[in-house]
């Protein structure tokens, strides 16, 4: 593992731990063609009814403290990814974790729903950034937002056509979040093209997948984390990544990392106790 990927790890998981909430930042670099001093390559969402899945991970109750990003995969479970949730602040005291459902706006609108309970996946390896997925159980239902379908393993997730990814991030590296939902399109790459040395060098596992432009210009960033990744698979809309990690934004060659979700689909559905009838 190279130190800088080393360095870019300490220092997101260092700002969760600290902090609960990492400042949000989308697509900001200024290396790439297609560099623009803001919010590279992002759009608001405009409508919630275009992801109502989207969440955000909040501390601070009413405060409303926007760190990550999540999906709601049913009316009171959240996808969201391990690193945003396996600091032991939250681990020992998941109610002082809230979720925020149903808004373009994680500081106002919406609803603002209680934790029961996070579970990290077994497999979850903070070094290696593998299987980057935990489920938040909520203490209510969601009556506001919707949920999305997890991609089944038996659903393909091709390599080349955009999948679109969404957060609240901020439109500087190191500044403020937007207060807005935005998304960026961004194409699937193989794990073998992002496994060459110029990419990740190997560090891509079968947990994960690539996307993003190889002259760079659009991607997530830091609080983007645990967010929805989707596409159309078939006629529906499938939630296919989380957001996991990346080598600095949107820099050329080094893509979008995220937790591939046909990977972890069957510990989602055992954890949530719904055993999918793929997997008698
Ligand atoms: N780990 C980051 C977070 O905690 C997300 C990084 C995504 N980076 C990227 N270049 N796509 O928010």
């Amino acid at each position: 593992m190279s130190v800088s990927k080393m360095t870019f790890r300490m220092t997101a998981l260092t700002a969760v731990l600290a902090l609960g909430l990492a400042p949000l930042v989308q697509a900001q670099d200024n290396t790439g063609p297609a560099a623009n001093p803001l919010i590279v390559g992002g759009e608001p969402v405009g409508d919630i009814a275009d992801t109502p899945w989207q969440v955000a991970l909040v501390g601070g109750g009413e405060a409303r403290n926007q760190f990550c990003g999540g999906s709601l995969v049913a009316p009171n479970w959240v996808l969201t990814a391990a690193h945003c949730v396996d600091s032991p602040l939250w681990q020992n005291n998941p109610e002082r974790l809230s979720i925020v459902a149903g808004t373009l706006t994680y500081d106002s609108g919406g609803e603002l729903l209680g934790v029961s309970a996070i579970h990290v996946h077994p497999d979850w390896n903070a070094s290696t950034f593998d299987h980057d997925a935990a489920l938040v159980e909520l203490a209510t239902d969601a009556t506001m937002g919707m949920p999305i379908q997890m991609q089944s393993p038996e659903e393909e997730l091709p390599v080349g056509p955009r999948v679109r990814v969404s957060g609240w991030g901020a439109t500087s590296l190191g500044g403020p979040g937007s207060d807005e939902l935005l998304f960026a399109e961004v194409p699937v790459i193989s794990n073998d093209e992002c496994n060459e040395p110029e990419s990740y060098d190997g560090a891509i596992l079968q947990s994960m997948f690539c996307a993003g432009e190889r002259e760079g210009g659009v991607d997530a960033c830091q609080g983007d984390s645990g967010g929805p990744v989707d596409t159309i698979i078939g006629d529906d809309d499938r939630l296919v990544g989380i957001v996991s990690w990346g080598q600095g934004c949107a820099l050329r060659l080094k893509y979008g990392v995220y937790t591939r979700v046909s990977e972890i689909y069957g510990w989602a559905g055992e954890t949530m106790g719904m055993m999918m009838e793929e997997a008698k």
